[in-house]
């Protein structure tokens, strides 16, 4: 037993902020953020929380699969950019749809939803649980260093989240993990014991080696998917879109170009919204799913990767 998505949902705040915005305070262009990154506009929280956004998004999700809040058995949720390490957002969530079902977080960046993802399918198997929510949500606005213009343009807020019931149509995962810091991290305030060495204090804000980053994300899409195909006994032939984590626009074009798979394969919708981390798998899915481009039984991968360094990649039939 694994689940099928019942639902999907999103929500973003309502300020969108341009590339022409940007250039107001950073020394930066439109024609810059296009060419490299592909994002045209991005949506930014002023006054909500991850936690907001997250609830947001599973009241969509709800609704669209026509499930009742009190039906949720278990809230899996994913953040980098929660206000509180406790409560986690899933409990922040939790507390806001008024539930009391039991929730949890999962850390894996930008490749979180993949993560809880599987973690979902594992509850299934044991029998536990009828319904569960699954949510990315990210106020990434609160930890970008706004002094870093290779970073800060490319990251958006939002929030996507599916409702899954039992069923068998979530049909393999494949995950990869080279834990370290040097490409991407995103370090918590150093604290204040008058005990620790001081002088060595990251910002507590997102870092990045935007060249290795680059080259991981490229060659952990093509890796991923290939073994995942590979090991199913499928071609890309046999998948209607692949939904990839929309970290950059060139990646995608990138994976699309080694592994000799169509752009219009690829479901993009990063000039949109930016990069929302863990939130960008779902709120792809849920434009996919509203606008009536999925029919059931179409193959969908879902590539991820990101902070960890960790990457991976979900089959799943719709
Ligand atoms: N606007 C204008 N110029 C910018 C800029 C910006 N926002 N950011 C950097 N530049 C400049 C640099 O200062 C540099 O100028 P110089 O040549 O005068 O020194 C030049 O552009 C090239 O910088 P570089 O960092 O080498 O660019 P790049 O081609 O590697 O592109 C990224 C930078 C970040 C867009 C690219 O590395 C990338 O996409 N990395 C992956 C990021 C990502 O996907 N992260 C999320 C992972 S989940």
């Amino acid at each position: 037993m694994s689940f099928r998505v019942l639902g999907t949902g999103m929500y973003v705040p309502p300020r969108v902020v341009t590339n022409d915005d940007l250039s107001q305070f950073l020394d930066t262009n439109d024609a810059w953020i296009t060419q490299r990154v592909g994002v045209k506009e991005r949506h930014f929280s002023t006054n909500e929380t991850a936690a907001d956004m997250g609830a947001k998004a599973a009241l969509s999700a709800l609704e669209n699969g026509g499930v009742a809040a009190e039906e949720i058995d278990l809230i899996l949720a994913a953040s980098v950019s929660g206000e509180s390490i406790s409560p986690s957002v899933s409990c922040m969530v939790q507390h806001l749809l008024g539930l009391s079902c039991m929730a949890m977080d999962i850390n894996a960046a930008c490749s979180a939803f993949d993560f809880l993802l599987e973690t979902a399918a594992g509850f299934f198997a044991r029998g536990k649980v009828k319904k569960i929510l699954v949510i990315g949500t990210e106020r990434m606005s609160r930890i970008l260093d706004w002094e870093d213009r290779g970073t800060c343009v490319i990251f958006g807020d939002g929030a996507g989240a599916v409702v899954l019931g039992t069923g068998e149509n979530y049909i393999d995962a494949v995950f990869d993990v080279k834990g370290g810091n040097d490409v991407i991290d995103i370090p918590q305030p150093v604290g204040m014991s008058p005990f620790y060495e001081r002088g060595q204090e990251k910002k507590p804000f997102a870092h990045m080696a935007g060249q290795e980053t680059f080259k991981f994300a490229v060659t952990a899409i093509c890796k991923d998917c290939k073994e995942l195909l590979q090991r199913n006994g499928l071609t890309f032939d046999d998948i209607a879109y692949i939904v990839p984590h929309q970290a950059n626009k060139r990646i995608i074009d990138f994976a699309s170009m080694k592994l000799k798979v169509p752009q219009e394969k690829f479901y993009v919708n990063i000039d949109r919204y930016g990069n929302t981390s863990s939130a960008s798998i779902p709120i792809a899915l849920d434009e996919l799913n509203r606008a009536g481009k999925l029919k059931r039984g179409d193959l969908l991968l879902l590539p991820a990767f990101g902070g960890g360094l960790a990457s991976a990649a979900c089959l799943l039939r719709w």
